[in-house]
């Protein structure tokens, strides 16, 4: 996928648009399953949906532009040299990227497992509040259920051991790449 911003609209504000850059089977299940967890989750720490385009084998999802970019961003790519991230900022953000998830654990119906939470997927608004985004490997848990054995999903060097080893998307799993974004 492709990420792109635009105005909307002729109006002054900024938008994200993600775009698929071919069809396949597989892009097209990340897209479905984006779409369907975004419009069920709304928090203040999670990146918002502000709408999508499926038409042909055009797919488009359109969210808030984040004008800090992404944590990564700000660590390591265009961003690093203006070190705008001092400690307590860094506090903030890793508090509320980890509200942000818990709300996916514990509260959204059914509970969703991210399973690709890392540095360039926590962005960051204009104040530096964190924005937890990319759902597309995301798994919703039936309701009860502990753990659901999967194809392991995710970003190598992000995963918990136990879930690389086992396939299980625990809850801890996800909180535990939260600690490589420092
Ligand atoms: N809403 C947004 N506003 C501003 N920048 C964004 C937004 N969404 C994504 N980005 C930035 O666009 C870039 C591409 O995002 P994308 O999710 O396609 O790739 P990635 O996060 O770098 O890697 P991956 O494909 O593994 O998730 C990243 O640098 C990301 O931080
Ligand atoms: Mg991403």
């Amino acid at each position: 996928m492709r990420m792109t911003c635009a105005n909307w609209n002729d109006a002054a504000e900024i938008i994200a648009v993600k775009r698929l850059k071919s069809w396949s089977n597989k892009a097209e299940k990340e897209f479905a399953v984006e779409v369907e967890i975004l419009a069920r989750v709304r928090h203040k720490s999670l990146l918002s949906l502000r709408g999508y385009c499926a038409e042909g084998q055009e797919r488009l999802i359109v969210y808030d532009y984040m004008p800090n970019l992404s944590i990564h961003s700000q660590l390591h790519g265009q961003h690093a040299a203006e070190c705008n991230l001092g400690w307590e900022r860094r506090m903030k953000i890793a508090i509320d990227s980890a509200e942000g998830i818990a709300y996916l654990h514990h509260y959204a119906t059914p509970h969703i497992i991210h399973r690709d939470v890392k540095a360039s997927n926590a962005l960051l608004d204009s104040n530096f509040q964190a924005r937890v985004a990319d759902f597309g490997f995301a798994k919703l848990i039936p309701d009860g259920a502990t753990h659901v054995t999967t194809k392991v999903k995710g970003t190598l060097g992000y995963l918990a051991p136990e879930y690389a080893m086992l396939g299980k998307p625990l809850k801890a799993a996800t909180s535990s790449a939260l600690e490589s974004c420092s």
